[in-house]
């Protein structure tokens, strides 16, 4: 069994990848894995270290959207499990065109090359942004596709192309829509890791707007799960949804940073513009998942933030030099 694993240097593919190599998804032990990662700033092969000796573990350094690279490392995987995109929503506001590049053009070289190949399987890693913003109830995986930031709709238009290349090329696709992660090796640029680190080093933490917009937080371990559910038995040309952590307004989340990292809010916390277009509230239905494939978040969100607050206080030396150079000090 050979899978490629794009964006495998990244917080969630690397977290994939180290699962796999060490034995965490049982029936594909013994698997060989292909890294292919540009490793843009928010690649990291220091996320990979636990497994860079390993002998199943070849890494490629290289763009997804160089046609010709991807033809010559592609084929002869048995799988494509596709994580690489630019991912911040606040960089897609500021410039979109990267993000239309790797998202869009980038899944398209993958998905062109993969059918050639003629790869068994490819799993499109996508996201609960593509739907926008729902005040109530949750989206199950019929719901039209609306995004906001160029962001989402980067990633809607790759998540889409992936569904058209099973529909019109009968190609093996499957594609996974998830709510917003945390954990280990995050990079601090996003909401939590980026607060703990702030709070760290007893600096304040930005909130944006009125700190009302909600999200679902799930751990990346039970991503990678549903991930690895979905690849293994999930139906070709099928979407899942991965979610069922916890939905916490802004505000709230805030509050199990502080009390996580003993702070308090009066001499920590200070209001921020909002975010244009920031989406009020994402909300998955995940019973798909749950009824076809058993899927069952295992990490509680009290257990996983004690978890990841005190991984970021263990591990100055990763997230330091990062911030330094992306001036993440807010
Ligand atoms: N972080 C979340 O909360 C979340 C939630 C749902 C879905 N997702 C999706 O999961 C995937 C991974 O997200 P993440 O948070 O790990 O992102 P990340 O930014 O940490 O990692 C992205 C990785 O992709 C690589 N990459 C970027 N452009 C590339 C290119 N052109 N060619 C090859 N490699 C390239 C980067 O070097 C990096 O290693 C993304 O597709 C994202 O849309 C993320």
């Amino acid at each position: 069994m050979r899978i490629l694993v794009t964006g495998g240097a990244g917080f969630i593919g690397s977290h994939y990848v180290r699962t796999l190599l060490q034995g965490g998804y049982s029936s594909y032990a013994g698997a060989q894995v292909t890294v292919l990662d540009k490793l843009t700033y928010s690649g990291n092969l220091d996320n990979l270290l636990p497994v860079a000796s390993d002998q199943s573990y070849t890494f490629v350094q290289g763009d997804i959207c160089d046609a010709d690279l991807v033809a010559e490392v592609l084929p002869g995987h048995d799988a494509v499990v596709h994580f690489a995109a630019e991912s911040h929503v606040d960089r897609s506001i500021l410039g979109a065109g990267p993000f239309v590049t790797t998202n869009v053009l980038g899944t398209q070289v993958l998905l062109d090359t993969a059918l050639r190949a003629g790869v068994g399987r490819f799993l499109h890693v996508s996201t609960d942004e593509v739907y926008g913003s729902i005040a109530e109830g949750s989206w199950t995986e019929e719901w039209p596709l609306a995004p906001n930031s160029p962001y989402s709709a980067s990633k809607a238009g790759s998540d889409l192309l992936a569904l058209a290349y099973h529909r019109t090329h009968g190609m093996d696709v499957v594609v996974t829509r998830c709510s917003n992660n945390y954990g280990q090796f995050q990079f601090p640029e996003k909401v939590i890791p980026l607060f703990i680190t702030n709070l760290l080093d007893g600096k304040k933490v930005p909130l944006y707007g009125d700190g009302g917009n909600i999200r679902d937080w799930l751990h990346v371990s039970d991503h990678c799960a549903g991930i690895q559910l979905a690849l293994e038995k999930g139906r070709a040309g099928e979407v899942y949804h991965i979610g069922g952590g916890q939905e916490l307004t802004n505000r709230e989340l805030t509050e199990q940073l502080l009390a996580a990292c003993g702070r308090d809010w009066d001499t920590s916390v200070e209001y921020v513009e909002d975010r244009k277009g920031h989406d009020r509230r994402y909300s998955l239905s995940i019973e798909k998942i749950q009824n076809e494939l058993g899927y069952v978040p295992a990490i509680s969100f009290d257990r996983g933030i004690a978890d990841t607050v005190a991984w970021y206080r263990d591990n100055r030396s990763w997230w330091e030099p990062l911030k330094n150079r992306a001036s993440l000090g807010a």
